[in-house]
């Protein structure tokens, strides 16, 4: 087809529309969660009459909003009593192990005011988070217990590809390793798991310790994983064989991703290795990973300063705190990009 005849088709508005109803189908699913109304159905099918009366919503609307989920799909309804979908079954339940409402709760509370300040920081550079304009986003994500777990938990969604990526390299030549701003432990976890030999550390700000021991002793096993509480800005790292930042360089700006793998080689031992992923920007494509470019605007609006960098970018950061740059693997879960390099 030519320009001319591209020009001449109506693409129609439905693409447009359908990002409109994006954001109104995200409000039905947040207000089902934050309702538990998928913890309830759980233990049988109800009417809405029935739902309204245990859940405090009023009819009419209730109703509008029960069949509104049956339409996004989270609803099936049969004889005018309305079901669990199977997906909602699975990720909505509280309580079940795939359930999804401490991602779903840090998406509400924590990402989603941040980017309804998009326009701002487009026109700004800055973010529209409070706390990252004031320095650190996390002094006042880790306000409370609800806000660390509901967090932490999303990290653990978005970590189990780099874990799995992490557990396939070969760390037969190391003994140690400490992954920093290593959440509650779920990488540091897969690893030792693979390789027992490997005595494996988390060092992450101390609000996060009982989190890490809960949540270690949940995934079970014979698997020993220390924890270390700190500050990376303020604190020497542990030392160790090899040092991971996984999902951590993004969150913050230049000069201090290149402070944090400075203190990096300090910690590593002679030998040893750094270990780096994020999403990262790929180079020689003119337009990155969809899901890399959120991840890069997420950070935009919400941390201070970070945003995804491309891996040429962080082997040059890596050589000037003195490693030897080595492989990027760009072939991980689909979201993220995994560098590692060498301290002679
Ligand atoms: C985006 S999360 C990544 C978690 C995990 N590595 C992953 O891949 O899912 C960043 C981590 O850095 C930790 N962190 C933030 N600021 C820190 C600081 N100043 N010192 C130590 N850890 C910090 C947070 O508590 C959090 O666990």
């Amino acid at each position: 087809m030519t320009s001319e005849q591209h020009e001449n088709v109506d693409p129609g508005v439905g693409p447009i529309m359908s990002i409109v109803l994006g954001h109104w189908k995200s409000s039905l699913l947040h207000t089902a969660v934050e309702s538990d109304l998928f913890t309830f159905l759980a233990a049988g099918p109800a009417n809405a009459e029935e739902l309204s009366e245990r859940l405090g919503f009023a009819l009419p609307g209730a109703k509008d909003f029960l069949l509104a989920l049956a339409g996004i799909g989270l609803l099936e309804v049969r004889d005018g009593r309305f079901h669990n979908a199977p997906v909602a079954d699975r990720y909505l339940v509280g309580g079940r192990p795939q359930y999804l409402g401490g991602y779903l709760t840090f998406v509400r509370a924590e990402l989603n005011p941040a980017w309804d300040g998009l326009t701002g920081s487009v026109r700004t550079g800055r973010p529209h988070n409070r706390a990252a304009r004031e320095g650190n986003p996390y002094a006042a994500l880790y306000r409370d217990e609800q806000s660390i777990e509901s967090f932490l938990a999303s990290m653990d969604l978005l970590n189990a590809g780099a874990a799995t990526q992490l557990a396939a390299l070969d760390w037969s030549r190391y003994s140690s390793f400490v992954d920093v701003g290593g959440a509650r432990g779920s990488v540091a976890h897969e690893v030792v798991s693979k390789f027992p030999h490997l005595r494996g550390a988390v060092f992450d700000l101390p609000q996060v310790a009982s989190s890490f021991a809960e949540h270690v002793a949940k995934l079970g096993g014979d698997v020993a994983v220390d924890f270390t509480g700190g500050d990376f800005f303020t604190d020497p790292l542990p030392r160790a064989d090899v040092v991971v930042f996984g999902h951590v360089l993004h969150n913050w700006d230049t000069e201090r991703r290149k402070q944090l793998l400075r203190s990096a080689y300090e910690a590593v031992n002679p030998g040893g290795a750094v270990v780096v992923y994020d999403p990262m920007i790929t180079e020689g494509l003119e337009v990155p990973p969809f899901s890399a470019v959120l991840a890069s605007l997420s950070m935009l609006v919400w941390s201070s300063g970070g945003g995804e960098y491309a891996a040429t970018e962080l082997l040059s950061w890596l050589t000037e705190a003195g490693f030897q740059p080595g492989t990027v693997d760009t072939t991980i879960s689909g979201e993220d990009v995994v560098v590692v390099a060498h301290k002679d």
